[in-house]
């Protein structure tokens, strides 16, 4: 009996402890927190700064604003969405050291740890959408070498690792939608000798290889890119290389006997017969050739017609899409005459309509000066149906798509 009531005593008092703790706390909290009122009101802080102050900054802040003078600003501060507690000493340096600093600036800088004087280019940089804050010295420094440079340009350059002095034509270019940055140099020596260009015209036909002339700087192109193969006149093919999916033509879909790769060859039967439903009626009038026949074809436009002609309207050998087994040049029902072919309702249904089965028209008009061939109609090339929607959209040439998204991908 006894030992329990020395338990339920002890309890007791263990009880009455806790509470007496717990009021201590609250009335030693409530006397620091009137206190701490008081003195802010004394500094000039209304009630409604007030109750924002205790809201939201810790003791530490508080003594920090407790020893200051009122500061409208400091409110400021401490609404900032990024506002931090235990920074207020810092942000207060700050201020006072750079008293025509923007208030987000210095609360972002401070979080940062970025211990850099406030300057309009600085602040400039931290708010530029494609700033990035581990590339902060290196902006810095950028602008220390080339303090007549813009912050804009001076994110593009940084962020792009570009180590050229500045100019705006660099910026233009690095600014350019089809900017690939290992063409950079080419590009620089390109607007150096064509200062009248755009920049846009100096991306595209860098893009497009044209600081070389045709059939000089030729590569082998790469056939690993299998129907996305690019070959035109900076990209042969060997003699020997031929599609490992070359089909024959039925004749309902062809003028004469032809071949072509499997997957073109479905592509376009598909196109046909959709045409065929609309009473449009388009057949295949030169599908694969082979190098020789290649060849045969160009000799035989360079005896008829000139030089001039043949390199317009036909690719060497070993620089022809027609080897691949992708390309086909197409005709219309009533007329199997290519050179007619623009002038047919079938024309202008395979323009608009082409890229839904993957295929691309191949040398458009205004683009000769990129594909080096004369504005063809009938040639059109497989690529597949979401590439040649998105060339058929943004309006490229296949050198230039290939450059952008195809080539060292
Ligand atoms: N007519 C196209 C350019 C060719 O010969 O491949
Ligand atoms: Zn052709």
């Amino acid at each position: 009996m006894a030992r329990k009531s020395k338990k339920r005593r002890r309890r007791r008092t263990l009880f009455l402890g806790i509470i007496l703790l717990v009021g201590l706390i609250g009335y030693f909290t409530y006397d620091i927190i009137n206190n701490n009122q008081k003195k802010l009101v004394k500094l000039g802080y209304s009630d409604e700064e007030i109750r924002i102050i205790i809201d939201h900054v810790s003791i530490k802040d508080m003594k920090v604003l407790l020893n200051d003078e009122y500061q409208e600003d400091y409110l400021e501060i401490i609404k900032d969405n990024n506002f931090k507690q235990n920074m207020m000493d810092s942000y207060i340096d700050y201020y006072k050291k750079y008293n025509d600093a923007l208030i987000k600036d210095i609360v972002y800088l401070i979080n940062n740890n970025i211990d850099e004087p406030y300057t309009k280019t600085l602040s400039e940089m931290i708010n530029n959408s494609d700033f990035t804050l581990s590339n902060i010295d290196k902006y810095l420094n950028y602008h220390k070498q080339n303090p007549k440079a813009d912050t804009v340009g001076i994110i593009l350059i940084v962020n792009n690792n570009i180590d050229k002095p500045y100019s705006n034509s660099l910026v233009n270019i690095i600014k350019e939608t089809y900017f690939i940055s290992s063409k950079l140099d080419r590009y620089i020596k390109y607007q150096d000798k064509n200062p009248q260009l755009k920049s846009n015209e100096v991306v595209t036909n860098i893009n497009s290889n044209l600081d070389y002339n045709f059939y000089t700087n030729i590569q082998n192109a790469d056939v690993s890119k299998k129907h996305l193969i690019l070959v035109n006149k900076y990209y042969k093919i060997d003699k020997e290389y031929t599609s490992d999916n070359l089909v024959s033509m039925d004749l309902k879909y062809t003028y004469n006997f032809g071949e072509l790769d499997k997957d073109t060859y479905e592509a376009f039967k598909k196109m046909a017969d959709d045409a065929a439903k609309k009473e449009l009626y388009i057949k295949g009038r030169s599908a694969y050739r082979a190098y020789n026949t290649q060849s045969y074809i160009y000799t035989s436009y360079l005896n008829n017609y000139g030089y001039v002609w043949a390199e317009n309207y036909s690719a060497r050998p070993g620089h022809s899409e027609h080897q691949t087994g992708l390309a086909l040049d197409i005709g219309s029902n009533n007329s199997e005459d290519l050179g007619n072919f623009e002038a047919t309702p079938e024309f202008k249904w395979v323009k608009d309509n082409a890229h839904k089965y993957g295929f691309i028209l191949r040398y458009p008009k205004d683009k000769e000066y990129i594909t080096g061939y004369s504005y063809e109609p009938w040639h059109y090339r497989y690529v597949g149906i979401d590439v040649a929607t998105k060339i058929y959209e943004l309006n490229l040439t296949f050198e230039e798509y290939y450059a952008f998204f195809l080539e060292n991908k």
